[in-house]
């Protein structure tokens, strides 16, 4: 292992990190196993191209916290762990689908001890395949394939719950009526949140790097779009980031003029320094791990749980509710919202380990 990872290793607080390497599509797969304190670990994976391998270990760690942050936060008995893919040439469909199942495989090997959804770069599709192999390691697979299909549209609902409660924080209503909200990435999540905003009547703007996204959701809705490079000084009252992570910096911030930050992207701070700029320009931010809990919760809920369409509605409202709670913590301790949320995670866990 080069020394790059192994230095990431140690100052990582994780459980496991399992590195495997799929030589016929010639792609490296990384489990991370963060924790699995409250259940399972359990995680979405990602398929994505990156750089070098020390940045996709990176993202997986981090990706893993994250989800052991996000199930603790809703006091859902799941642990965290997250799986990267990194293709390292170009696959093509046959070679794609062959590299699911073999990740079915391993999977299937692992016994349990890391359950999988779609992330960024994968689908209900993929997971369909990967069912083939590995049906009870595998969740939000379509549902003619016995799952409970894409986990976009719970996501989009709870932060689309989690938009309404940041207003009624702020401006002590939960209408969004002429409310000016920027949705950034008009992928899965940003595509399924744009209708439930306009149906309240908020004035939606949106943004994503790719122009066929933009012109779909353009014909279909009443939105207008900005141009990406604009996002972050473009003035409106919500800031809604739902493309990748890592985007708010103190540098992004300084520019912006909404009055909130509300979205789905996993891992949104590139720093904890992003906090503090935060609080100096008065911006408040909805910690993503709250926000965008919808579709892991719901979709693990309904498919290991057996939960119904009531308990999946309480889940979602629960994310409005908890993010409410979480900045009336931070007003209270005079903490950023983050650090709100991390400690009522950490107590959620702490409680659970009794
Ligand atoms: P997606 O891959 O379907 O969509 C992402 C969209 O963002 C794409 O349309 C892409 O063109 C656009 N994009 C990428 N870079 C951009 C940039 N710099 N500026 C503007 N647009 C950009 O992903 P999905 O599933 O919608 O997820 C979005 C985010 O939410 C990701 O960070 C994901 O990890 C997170 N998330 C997703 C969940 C889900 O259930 N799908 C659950 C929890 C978090
Ligand atoms: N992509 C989801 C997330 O980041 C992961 C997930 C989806 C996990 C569906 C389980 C089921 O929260």
């Amino acid at each position: 292992m080069s020394s790059d990872i192994s230095s990431l290793l140690k100052k990582w607080n994780g459980e496991l990190l399992i590195q495997h390497y799929d030589k016929e599509s010639a792609s490296w797969i990384l489990i991370a196993i963060h924790s699995t304190i409250m259940g399972p670990a359990t995680g979405g994976t990602r398929l994505m191209h990156y750089k070098h391998a020390q940045a996709a270990v990176n993202d997986v760690m981090k990706l893993s916290a994250g989800m052991t942050l996000k199930f603790a936060a809703m006091n859902f008995p799941r642990g965290g762990g997250k799986a990267v893919i990194m293709p390292t040439r170009f696959l093509s469909s046959e070679k794609r689908k062959k590299l699911m199942k073999n990740y079915g495989l391993l999977l299937q090997q692992l016994n349990g001890l890391f359950y999988t959804g779609p992330d960024v770069g994968t689908s209900s599709a993929d997971m369909d395949i990967i069912g083939e192999i590995a049906p009870k390691y595998v969740f939000s697979r379509s549902q003619q394939h016995g799952g409970a299909g894409s986990s976009s549209i719970p996501t989009a609902i709870g932060v689309y719950h989690a938009i309404k409660k940041t207003s009624l924080f702020i401006w002590d209503t939960q209408q969004l009526n002429n409310k000016r909200i920027l949705v950034q990435g008009i992928g899965g999540v940003g595509k399924a949140l744009l209708p439930l905003l306009l149906s309240d009547g908020a004035k939606v703007y949106i943004a994503d790097t790719n122009n066929d996204v933009l012109l779909k959701a353009i014909q279909k809705y009443p939105v207008t779009a900005v141009n990406s490079e604009n996002v972050n000084s473009f003035d409106c009252d919500i800031f809604s980031p739902c493309a990748l992570g890592g985007t708010l910096s103190p540098k992004t911030i300084s520019q912006m003029k909404c009055k909130a930050v509300v979205g789905a992207a996993n891992n949104q701070l590139s720093s904890q320094a992003a906090l503090y700029s935060f609080q100096k320009k008065s911006i408040l931010y909805a910690p993503d791990f709250v926000v965008n809990s919808g579709g892991a919760v719901a979709i693990t809920g309904v498919e290991a749980m057996g939960w119904n369409e009531n308990e999946v509605k309480i889940a979602l409202d629960n994310i409005g509710n908890t993010v409410f709670n979480v900045f009336n913590i931070a007003r209270q301790n005079n903490i950023t919202s983050e650090q709100a949320a991390r400690e009522l995670a950490k107590t959620n866990l702490e409680t659970f380990k009794k």
